[in-house]
This record gives C-alpha cells, sequence and structure tokens, in this order.
C-alpha cells in the first residue's frame, strides 16, 4: 500500500513529529510505502511530491516547521481541480491519503471523502478551534511562547510604569489569548467571542495604575470593540476567504493612552507563536495523532479525523469536525472574572 501525506493551512511545532510517526509505524509495522505531497493541496493538484521514508524523518521530532512545507491552496476553488487532484493520486499509485490540517485543509479532505477518495485527516493548528477534538496540537506550543512573552512584558511595563498591550493570534476563538493571559497573569483578557466595552476596559486598566501596578491585557487578533468591526490587514482574503487579522492592539493602546493617560505600548506576537519546537506535550499529542491515524489507514476506516477526547484518541467524521468552529464558551471566559482589572 502506498500512503500520501500532505500538510496544509499555516504551519504549526508538532507537523514533522506527526509526519515522522505515521511514516515509522507506516513502515515498521504495516510494511506501508509513502509518497509526500508537497505544500498542502497543491501537492496532489500539481504533482509535486518528495521521497517520504524512514531516513527522511530522521532527526525531525523537535524541529518546526513542516518538511513538506504548506500552503493554503483550495483545489475545490479551481477548476477542474478535483479531476486533477485524483488523476494525481492514480499517477503516483497512492491508495490513501492522510491530511494534516486545520478546517480549511481538512473541510477539503471531508468534501473529497464524501466523494470517495480515501482520506484520513489529523487535527492541526495553534489556534485549537477544531471541533470534535479537546486539544490540537501546536495550541500548547503557541500558548507557551505567548504566555513567556507575557511574563516577560510584566517586568519591562512595571519598570516604565505603562500599559502593555499584547496581540495574539487565534482569528475567530480565543483560545490563546485566553490560556496564555491567565498563565501570564493578565490584568484584561479580551477574545472574539465577547465584544468588550472600551469603557470597562479603561476602567480595568485605571484600577491597576491605582493600586501601583503596570497592567498588562492581551488581546486576541479578532476581538472586537462592542458595537465596532473587526481591524483587518487590509481587504485581502485567502483561497478560503480569510481576511488577514491584526491591528486591535495597536488600535486599543492608542485608545486606552487617550483616555487613561498613562503611555501604552503594543507587542504583536505574531508567527513567533508558530514558528520554532514543539513542547512536549505538543510532540506527545502530534506522535500519538499519527500512530492513529495510520492505523485508521490500515483498517480502511476513512472520511475520519482523529480527535483527542480527555486522554483517548478517537475518530470522529471529518464532516462533523469540519462543521462550524470551536469556540471558547461564555462560561469559561466568566470563571476568570476575578482576575480582571
Ligand atoms: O490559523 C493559524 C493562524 O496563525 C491564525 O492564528 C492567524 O490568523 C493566521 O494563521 C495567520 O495566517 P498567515 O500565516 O497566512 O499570515
Amino acid at each position: 500500500m502506498r500512503v500520501g501525506v500532505l500538510t496544509g493551512g499555516g504551519d504549526c511545532p508538532g507537523l514533522n513529529a506527526v509526519i515522522r510517526s505515521i511514516v515509522r509505524k507506516g513502515v515498521q509495522t504495516y510494511g506501508f510505502e509513502f509518497t509526500g505531497f508537497r505544500d498542502g493541496w497543491r501537492g496532489p493538484l500539481e504533482g509535486r511530491t518528495v521521497p517520504l521514508d524512514v531516513p527522511a524523518v530522521r532527526g525531525i521530532l523537535p524541529r518546526g516547521g513542516t518538511i513538506l512545507g504548506s500552503s493554503r491552496t483550495n483545489p475545490l476553488q479551481i477548476p477542474d481541480g478535483e479531476r486533477r487532484v485524483r488523476e494525481n493520486l492514480t499517477a503516483y499509485e497512492v491508495d490513501a491519503l492522510i491530511a494534516i490540517g486545520g478546517e480549511d485543509t481538512l473541510g477539503v479532505a471531508a468534501s473529497l471523502a464524501e466523494r470517495g477518495v480515501r482520506v484520513v485527516g489529523v487535527p492541526k493548528t495553534i489556534d485549537n478551534d477544531l471541533n470534535g477534538t479537546d486539544y490540537t496540537f501546536g495550541f500548547d506550543t503557541a500558548v507557551n511562547i505567548a504566555t513567556e512573552a507575557i511574563d516577560r512584558l510584566h517586568t519591562t511595563a512595571e519598570s516604565h510604569m505603562r500599559t502593555l498591550v499584547v496581540e495574539v493570534m487565534g482569528r475567530h476563538a480565543g483560545w490563546i489569548a485566553l490560556h496564555s493571559g491567565i498563565a501570564g497573569g493578565a490584568n484584561v483578557i479580551l477574545i472574539p467571542e465577547q465584544p468588550f466595552d472600551l469603557d470597562q476596559v479603561s476602567a480595568w486598566v485605571e484600577s491597576r495604575f491605582r493600586i501601583s501596578y503596570a497592567p498588562v491585557v492581551v488581546v486576541a487578533e479578532g476581538a472586537v470593540p462592542a458595537g465596532g468591526r473587526m481591524v483587518t490587514q487590509d481587504d485581502s482574503r485567502d483561497a478560503f476567504g480569510h481576511v488577514r487579522l491584526s491591528g486591535i492592539g495597536e488600535w486599543l493602546a492608542h485608545e486606552l493612552e487617550c483616555r487613561t493617560g498613562h503611555e501604552a505600548r503594543t507587542m504583536v506576537l505574531g508567527h513567533l507563536q508558530r514558528g520554532g519546537t514543539p513542547s512536549a506535550f505538543d510532540r506527545w499529542l502530534a506522535t500519538r495523532f499519527g500512530l492513529h491515524a495510520i492505523d485508521a489507514v490500515k483498517e480502511g476506516d476513512f472520511g475520519k479525523m482523529m480527535a483527542l477526547r480527555g486522554t483517548e484518541i478517537v475518530r470522529v467524521p471529518l464532516s462533523e469536525a469540519t462543521q462550524g468552529l470551536k469556540t471558547v464558551d461564555p462560561s469559561l471566559y466568566a470563571e476568570f472574572d476575578v482576575f480582571f482589572g
């Protein structure tokens, strides 16, 4: 049996750990052969491949990024895209495909699976916004990076008695903001799921200065002021229709400076959150997802995504996992009220 592997969408730490795990178990336990498809769905679309065997995955466990490359190519938006993908899978004698990605990459996998393509999915994204799984790999590393940044920003904020606004990624979900904000002891955490009231945020910031502490505000890139609009980089959209977020941090710092009279600075963490070596937890989770994904292929259980439920890895239908986003529940956010201000 020959298995194709691709990584699509925004990269995240742990992708290489999954690839290694799939190949090691596939070769050693099942005697499978592999074809690596380059740059997400562009690989099967354009027939871009790389050799993938045990020597190719040696030493990649702790390495960030992906040895297969990634892209946000959507073959279903390209005329004849599906036919070209199918033809290339046949041309490369690929019997089954493992797609490692987030809602977009796996959304394509779900559509193809419904039309008979033999595909299995593995959930990755720093945003942790995929339905059906408690956690995606990449998220833990991003939260650790953001937490360390918040820790560091506290000390410089205190020295100068300034407000420090930390903008984190996460698109339309506030998971990174909430987890890193709580872990880093932020004084305000703003998430996309809860439009924020600027007067309330200013009051929290001022109350912090009143007791001689400098406030650290964590804001998710998709957070929105009540009655306002999401801040985007420009009007462009990717192949899946997403706008490029970022800018809310700068906007908020300016507003807070004007309202409170205290100097405010912004730190946009950006792609730092996606780069570099994965945390031990992400290596563990990615490795388990890989082992279970190749088992699903062996059993012919296609159209499924590997998912973490508690401590178990289970298989959920790709169609279910890619329907809607997993966002932060208001009751979870409300648990932390006591730390704001
Ligand atoms: O989905 C992962 C993510 O990092 C989001 O948090 C962010 O909005 C987006 O990707 C950034 O995309 P790009 O790397 O294409 O700028």
